[in-house]
């Protein structure tokens, strides 16, 4: 058995643990990221595309993305679509804030160059299989490499970035699923298409037929979604028949068709792990709560939490003062229920649930209403959507 030591161990080469591992670096602490899958496959796997202003600042200004806003695309709005018509959030009149459309995989492509450029120790294909003396002052994870040797990394923190089936939750909760937990009755078949864009901005669309989101990649390659059962067959669809479900559910838009090359079934979950730290191992990002991806806080979420929890390791570690550790769950969470909490609602007020009686129907439309005719309504929407500010920036 190898043992290895470093300051801080990250489990997961996500967005989470890469931004951490570059943010400590920063401030001349030191990491091992290790990852059970390679770095193609992490920077192939095709996730959301919205980056609230907030995640770009910090991208940016850390010099983590560059091309977040050379390639990256500043959205001012979204659309709401619901009873025949469109309605416009505007971000930049409501809030003065904006997103980013930006696909995941691209700000891991650019984390990963970044951290490799500067001599980074990041173990691909190596998989934890759990960590040890959590409530020790030197947990330890232990892992199989990925010639199938076992390898154990000591360090003073633990992080546990390790998505939603995270090893390292066990760790900290005591079990793996320990959590507040919710499912919903449909999921999201999502399309990735060789066409131009149909709409300038993202539509949101509640129709009698379900739920509908049409977004963008680039200039030619669009992300689309609509509303399925969660247990359809991603193949059972031929490409016509998703066409004709995607355009009956955006009536008056009349969307650009072309090739369909990907094709998936996003389930939908919210959890909240019980704790998110015990002793020195905490979690982040997916490991720690995922939510439905209908308000897009996915990885801004886990990047909020990066910025709390480094700016804790870097008082621990740097001035010997624990404090901001003590404080990490209870300052994470707090914006965490927020996002659960508009994640949900976005949800439930988009969505046409397969059990909706005509008075919930009638009830989501007076909802949406509610919402776009109020200009408290559409600030609101625009606040959460674009990002509340990031506790603990430097
Ligand atoms: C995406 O483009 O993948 C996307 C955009 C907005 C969402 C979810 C996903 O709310």
């Amino acid at each position: 058995m190898t043992t290895e030591r470093t300051r801080v161990a990250i489990v997961g080469a996500g967005p989470a643990g890469l931004l951490l591992s570059h943010l400590l670096a920063q401030a001349g602490i030191d990491s091992i990221v290790l990852d059970s899958r390679s770095r193609e496959e992490i920077e192939h796997t095709i996730r959301a595309g919205i980056l609230e202003q907030g995640t770009v600042e910090i991208l940016s200004s850390t010099g983590a993305s560059d091309r977040v806003l050379t390639e990256g695309n500043r959205h001012d709005g979204i659309e709401l679509r619901f009873a025949g018509a469109g309605h416009r959030i505007d971000f930049a009149e409501l809030v003065g804030r904006g997103v980013w459309l930006y696909p995941q995989h691209e700000v891991l492509r650019d984390l990963i160059a970044v951290r490799l450029a500067a001599g980074a120790d990041i173990r691909f294909g190596v998989t934890a299989d759990r960590v040890e003396d959590a409530a020790g002052d030197r947990p330890r994870v232990v892992a199989t490499d990925a010639a199938g040797e076992p390898l154990e990394i000591e360090a003073e923190i633990v992080v546990g970035a390790d998505g939603s089936r995270s090893v390292v939750r066990a760790a900290v909760t005591g079990s793996q699923t320990g959590g507040y937990f919710r499912e919903y009755p449909f999921a999201w078949f999502g399309i990735l298409c060789e066409a131009p864009p149909s709409a300038d901005e993202l539509i949101y669309s509640n129709s009698p037929d379900g739920f509908a989101l049409i977004s963008q990649r680039s200039a030619t390659v669009q992300r689309m979604y609509f509303q399925c059962d969660p247990e359809v067959d991603p193949e059972s669809y031929s490409e016509e028949q998703l066409w004709e479900e995607l355009q009956k559910r955006v009536p008056g838009t009349t969307l650009n068709e072309g090739p369909i090359f990907q094709r998936d079934v996003l389930r939908f979950r919210s959890f909240v792990a019980h704790e998110l730290r015990r002793g020195r191992v905490a979690l982040v990002g997916d490991a720690a709560h995922t939510v439905p991806p209908t308000g897009a806080k996915g990885m801004n979420l886990a990047v909020a939490d990066v910025v709390v929890l480094e700016r804790a390791l870097r008082a621990l570690l740097l001035e010997g003062d624990e404090r901001l550790l003590d404080d990490y769950a209870e300052t994470a969470l707090h914006r965490i229920w927020k996002a659960q909490h508009f994640s949900w609602w976005m949800t439930s007020m988009l969505h046409v649930a397969p059990d909706a009686s005509d008075f919930d129907r009638l009830r989501q439309l007076g909802e949406l209403r509610s919402v776009v005719e109020s200009e408290a309504g559409r600030r609101y929407l625009a606040e959460a959507y674009t990002g509340w500010p990031l506790e603990g920036l430097a």
